[in-house]
């Protein structure tokens, strides 16, 4: 907590700890959720699903896609562990990501480094982090819907290959992209979401947090939601 900047003041309540994951864990109502209308073309999800890290990886490299392409300085395709049970994913890379080729590495990063520290956990250590886009957006501006369309093949991929026991959704594109449907973070929050059968948590992205302090008590919340669940699927 002192890491995220909270202080020393926050106790996790033993009711709150107990809450078994029923009580907290709703879908979206399908008023809330109307499907998005972009999909990714069968051809390109059918090639990439039999790629192995190293040929997805190969793939992403010279991906020509969606438009994002054009501005890259190269694709960001994630880090850490390839046989982790904890995934985080982003939004896209940023000025600093595209250049060195990492997701997180810049002031969001160090806030996600913070937070994964929070609650025990290592950037590389039982963790990976990517990103729903693959590509620096310019000005670092929100992925456009066909753009996100068109890089979820290569996030199924990772997924399909990686086969985590958690999924973090850090924000709302990356949000949207797993869960294929119209997002609000305050409605998604706490509550425990599916994506193709593993659990899927979603929370603020770290750059939000860094802008909006005060929802760094709820981060704090979904990091212990987090904790608690991967416990769950642990068998803990
Ligand atoms: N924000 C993201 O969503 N991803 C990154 O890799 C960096 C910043």
């Amino acid at each position: 907590m002192r890491e995220m900047g909270l202080g020393p003041v926050w106790k996790l309540r033993a009711a709150s700890a107990a809450q078994p994951l029923e009580e907290v864990a709703a879908p979206l109502p399908p008023a809330e959720a109307p499907a998005l209308e972009t999909v990714p073309a069968a051809g390109v999800a059918t090639v990439h699903g039999a790629m192995n890290w190293d040929e997805l990886a190969a793939a992403v490299a010279v991906c020509r896609q969606c438009p994002l392409c054009a501005a890259r300085r190269q694709a960001v395709l994630g880090v850490g562990d390839v046989s982790a049970d904890w995934l985080f994913v982003g939004e896209g890379p940023g000025a600093e990501e595209d250049q060195r080729g990492e997701p997180f590495v810049g002031q969001a990063g160090k806030l996600l480094d913070n937070m994964l520290a929070a609650i025990g956990l290592r950037r590389g250590e039982d963790v990976y982090i990517a990103n729903a886009v693959k590509c620096r957006p310019p000005e670092n501006r929100t992925p456009a819907a066909e753009e996100t369309a068109a890089c979820r093949p290569y996030l199924q991929r990772q997924i399909e290959l990686m086969q985590p026991k958690l999924i973090v959704a850090l924000g709302r594109p990356a949000a949207q992209t797993l869960l294929g449907t119209e997002v609000k973070i305050a409605a998604a929050r706490g509550k425990l979401h599916d994506y193709r059968g593993i659990p899927l948590i979603v929370t603020y992205h770290p750059a939000y947090l860094l802008r909006t302090l005060p929802d760094k008590a709820r981060a704090w919340e979904d990091l212990c939601f987090m904790k608690r669940t991967m416990a769950m699927q642990k068998g803990g």
